[in-house]
């Protein structure tokens, strides 16, 4: 089979906005404690933080992690973890229904952000709190000195205002599964009076407002149209969330449609481009609302084991997804999908990072990376500058649940700051390898600075053994035209300059 990639430098999708390679750390599970977080084992540092992990998120160049949930933000009470650590009470944790120690909050995890090199993408909770909890959070986080709350930050041991920029205005407000759920009107209207009163105390934050937590929710699209029409002015972006699995009827053998559902990932983000595009006409504004995919991943090894976890525990293992290289597949093309679509996806956190539905585990001993770490840490590192709008040309397949599914799906970024390119190519062809093909209207490159493709595995395969890795790849370059032999069911970037 045949595939070309054509690009043009003057044909451009969009400056990328590094924060789509955000994460996701969430008060749950083992993502925290024995995650992140584990005084006494043996790579932790004297705040109790697992260098081996800081490490492994290292190698993944996460530039924005969202934290404390999730659901758990929903009915987490923000207070309860400051001060000293033997004040802080223990909590039931209503969402998971596990034990909340509280023996990690807001000031453990910046002193973590910092160390990882991240930035935080800070939840408040709108579902059984309100206003002034959110503003309070905001005066204790960011304002300089002088006031209650930025006060009691500097007696807790952090004299400069962390100044997150970024926050979430709650989390899946639209799910029955929410603690506090909300209507649509409900939830617009107090995130516009959150939102006022957080902008009040800081009015350089950047507010990220709850839209759709599936678009399978029924909800889906009247959520988006009603809360955007109570917050639009008030608020930067609207979030969506989408996780992907064989779900009710979907036949865990037929590969062909899971590795297609990407294109249901392209429909939902247009879709809620579209929505917020409807509003801003509407109302006649000049402001456009970008979108948050704020969780994303595949999520669903774990469904049947989660339902026999005791409740009341610490830190149990919960969401353990272990992934496989189909998943990984999909992982790239999910990653290819954002690519082409950052001129309005502006941040995007896979969820999530450590242990819980997440590219790195742990045990006491050390880590390990997941199958889909790989095409991750290669798309945050090299899907640098401006994401060039890709021409493909490739024969289509129908799945079950799309009509046309690329078996090449591929887009080409290219790095401004040092001339790089980069090229990212799925080939999702099962049988047979694609004989890959470029066409790079005046942009000159003369060098292969690294190509390396991951195939070759059971796509059942996962990684428990640490024996998945990145493989070169032989690429041709022939006056300007780079070719390479696409094995079958594999992910593939080639960098040059
Ligand atoms: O990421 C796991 C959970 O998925 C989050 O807590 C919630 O927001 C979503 O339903």
């Amino acid at each position: 089979m045949k595939g070309k990639l054509t690009v043009d430098p003057s044909s451009q999708i969009s400056k990328i906005d590094e924060r789509i390679y955000g994460s996701f750390i969430e008060q749950l599970g083992r993502a925290v404690y024995d995650g992140i977080y584990q005084p006494g084992q043996a790579t932790a540092d004297k705040d109790g933080l697992r260098q081996d992990v800081i490490d492994a998120i290292k190698k993944l160049n996460v530039p924005i992690v969202r934290y404390p949930g999730g659901n758990f933000v929903s009915q987490y009470k923000w207070e309860d973890g400051i001060g000293p650590k033997e004040d802080r009470p223990k909590r039931l944790d209503l969402a998971w229904r596990s034990i909340e120690t509280n023996e990690f909050g807001i000031h453990e995890f910046m002193n973590w952000a910092e160390k990882v090199g991240t930035k935080a993408n800070m939840a408040v909770n709108l579902g059984t709190r309100g206003i002034m909890a959110a503003a309070n959070l905001v005066e204790y986080c960011n304002f300089p000195g002088g006031s209650y709350w930025s006060d009691l930050r500097k007696k807790n041991g952090q004299e400069k205002p962390y100044n997150i920029k970024t926050w979430c205005l709650g989390n899946e407000m639209d799910g029955p599964w929410e603690i506090g759920q909300k209507t649509a009107y409900e939830y617009g209207h107090l995130a516009n009076e959150a939102a006022k009163a957080m902008r009040a105390v800081d009015d350089s934050l950047e507010l990220v407002a709850c839209g759709s937590s599936s678009m399978d929710n029924p909800t889906f699209g009247d959520w988006e149209r009603i809360v955007l029409d109570q917050c639009y002015d008030n608020v930067d972006y609207l979030s969506l969330h989408r996780y992907y699995g064989f779900y009710n009827d979907d036949d865990p053998t037929d590969l062909k449609n899971y590795l297609g559902k990407n294109v249901d990932l392209d429909q939902f983000i247009k879709g809620v481009v579209a929505i917020c595009d409807a509003e801003k006409a509407k109302r006649r504004s000049d402001k456009t609302i970008n979108l948050s995919l704020d969780e994303w991943n595949v999520w669903y090894h774990s469904n049947e084991a989660d339902t026999k976890v005791k409740p009341w525990q610490k830190a149990p293992h919960m969401l353990e997804d272990i992934y496989n290289f189909e998943d990984a597949l999909l992982v790239g093309s999910l990653l290819i999908t954002l690519l082409k679509n950052s001129d309005r996806v502006k941040i995007a956190c896979l969820a999530q990072l450590v242990n819980v539905i997440a590219p790195i585990m742990t045990t006491d001993e050390g880590v390990w990376y997941q199958s889909i770490f790989y095409p991750f840490m290669q798309v945050s590192n090299y899907g640098k500058g401006i994401a060039l709008a890709p021409k493909v040309d490739v024969k289509t397949y129908k799945s079950r649940e799309f009509p046309e599914v690329p078996y090449l799906d591929s887009i080409a970024t290219y790095d401004d700051q040092n001339g790089e390119m980069t090229i990212f190519a799925e080939n999702k062809n099962q049988t047979d390898r694609l004989e890959f093909t470029t066409e790079l209207r005046d942009l000159k490159v003369t060098d292969v600075i690294e190509a390396t493709q991951f195939y070759g595995y059971d796509p059942k395969q996962d990684n428990r053994d640490g024996k998945m890795k990145l493989q070169p790849l032989k690429v041709n370059m022939d006056s300007n035209q780079i070719s390479a032999d696409l094995q079958p069911l594999s992910w593939n970037m080639i960098r040059v300059k």
